[in-house]
């Protein structure tokens, strides 16, 4: 037995549907001389990008192609996200003007997906609301894709899926990763947490690791094509391996990975405050091809609104992780995300995290407004916090942690750095690239560096990037 509790199932189980659709669109293209396109609208995390990957991925397997034009698609999918209200509300806002694409191509098929429709009354209201929806599915049906749009296909009817199978992985879903040298891959699904603010555990489900054989083998193949840098996605990698029985943990995983011949850089997120262990702390100090670089959500700065957040450590404790973490790692890049005006937070909570990002120094973070979210402990809270005061404290938030962002990014001038070159800048025609610490670096270079590890010496730095020159 690998496992205490999850199943483990192959995406094998959907090949007669692939199938069956990959067939109905080669008729297509040869009545028509041209391929059924696919466009893919993404909303939230990273975890619901390598997603909609994973979606590209079946499609293309089921004969699709993929479109940048909405407008030229025959089949539109919103892989949604539910963390923030803000977030519902683009959804609901954008799926509306679909409708007049469906009176105009009637065989349109559009799909909402991820973590919106998970929660089965926001699955029943997009129905309600538009009825010329075809697929509605949630997050743990992300693998029945080709049933449920089958289903649709040949039925002409809505398919409604938002199963609550807990325990399962679904390992081999093909994934069509945009072309590059950086790649997602999940470690582990899921979040047992249960901040008293937040859906995910929700929509997400029970924590559930994937095994460390399939992730190596992901990697090695990937590494096998030309990638060089892979984050390792979950809502909290430090849980990693504890439910299953082999005695593996994150850092013995970080380990394995260390090894694959090709990789250089490997990054992770998220990491919870409360699991961070000094085994881990060690492994990124002594592991070469782990990056300095740690996203590590603090929420909040008061002792007293964490306990309300139901998030296990104090200030005084994430002060002395920190400590603990730029005394082994001195070059480290610390991120995080903090909620402000969470129920009952006073002014004096709030100086706390004040006090927290002058005190850690956050190259850079994620700020937020609290938002209420239906079925969470904090929505029945009492002293929500009036709006105008949240949007007060929101300003002086950001004010503070750019201030910050500009002053490290400040201290890398004249200095050099490898950076692993990615993309390419619209606006002004350099390539951009990332440090080892996730800075985001405008090079002046020629094209072929694209791709490549460079030396560059940085001579601008503003409060999200950087520029530098190649020496
Ligand atoms: N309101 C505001 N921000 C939230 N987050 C999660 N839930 C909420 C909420 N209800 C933020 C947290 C989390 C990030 C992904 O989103 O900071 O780390
Ligand atoms: Fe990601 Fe959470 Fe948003 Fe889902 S609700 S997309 S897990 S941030």
């Amino acid at each position: 037995m690998e496992s205490k509790n999850i199943y483990y199932i192959d995406f094998g189980t959907q090949a007669r549907f692939v199938e069956e659709i990959e067939k109905m669109n080669t008729e297509y293209y040869l009545a028509n001389g041209r391929n059924k396109k696919y466009h893919i609208v993404t909303y939230g995390c990273q975890m619901n990008v390598h997603d909609s990957e994973k979606l590209a991925g079946m499609l293309n397997a089921m004969g699709y192609i993929e479109t940048e034009n909405i407008q030229e698609a025959d089949l539109i999918i919103f892989n949604t996200c539910s963390v923030r209200e803000h977030a519902e509300s683009r959804v609901y806002g954008n799926i509306g003007p679909l409708k007049r694409l469906k009176d105009k191509k009637p065989d349109l098929i559009i799909g909402v997906c991820g973590c919106m429709p998970q929660q089965l009354e926001v699955a029943q209201k997009l129905a309600k609301l538009f009825p010329f929806l075809d697929i509605i599915f949630g997050t743990k049906s992300l693998h029945k894709f080709p049933q449920l749009l089958y289903t649709a296909i040949t039925e002409k009817r809505t398919v409604i899926d938002v199963s609550e199978n807990e325990d399962v992985v679904v390992e081999g879903i093909p994934t069509a990763r945009k072309q590059g040298v950086s790649a997602f891959v999940n470690i582990i699904y899921g979040c047992n947490n249960f901040c008293s603010y937040c859906i995910v555990p929700y929509v997400r489900g029970r924590e559930r690791s994937r095994r460390p054989e399939e992730i190596i083998y992901e990697i090695e193949q990937l590494a096998q094509n030309g990638v060089k840098e892979v984050t390792l996605l979950g809502q909290n990698v430090n849980s990693y391996g504890k439910d299953l029985v082999n005695g593996i943990t994150f850092p013995k995983l970080l380990e394995k990975i260390n090894e694959i011949k090709g990789i250089e850089r490997i990054r992770f997120v998220t990491s919870h405050p409360k699991d961070l262990s000094n085994e881990l702390i060690a492994a990124m100090r002594d592991l070469e091809k782990v990056c300095e670089h740690i996203h590590l959500p603090v929420q909040s700065g008061s002792t007293r609104i964490l306990k309300a957040m139901n998030r296990h450590y104090t200030k005084e404790d994430y002060l002395r992780l920190v400590e603990k973490l730029k005394t082994n790692i001195p070059d480290i890049a610390i991120t995080t995300d903090i909620i402000v005006g969470f129920p009952g937070e006073t002014d004096e909570d709030f100086e706390d995290t004040l006090d927290v990002c002058k005190k850690v120094e956050f190259d850079s973070a994620y700020t937020f407004i609290y938002s209420k979210r239906r079925g969470t402990p904090a929505e029945k809270m009492p002293n929500q916090v009036p709006d105008n005061i949240k949007h007060q404290r929101f300003q002086r938030l950001v004010k503070l942690v750019e201030e910050i962002a500009l002053k490290k990014n400040k201290q890398m001038l004249g200095k050099t750095y490898e950076i692993l070159i990615d993309g390419r800048s619209k606006r002004n025609n350099l390539l951009v690239g990332r440090t080892r610490t996730n800075k985001v670096v405008n090079v002046k270079c020629p094209e072929e560096y694209m791709f490549k590890f460079v030396n560059v010496k940085i001579l601008e730095a503003a409060e999200h990037w950087l520029y530098g020159e190649v020496i």
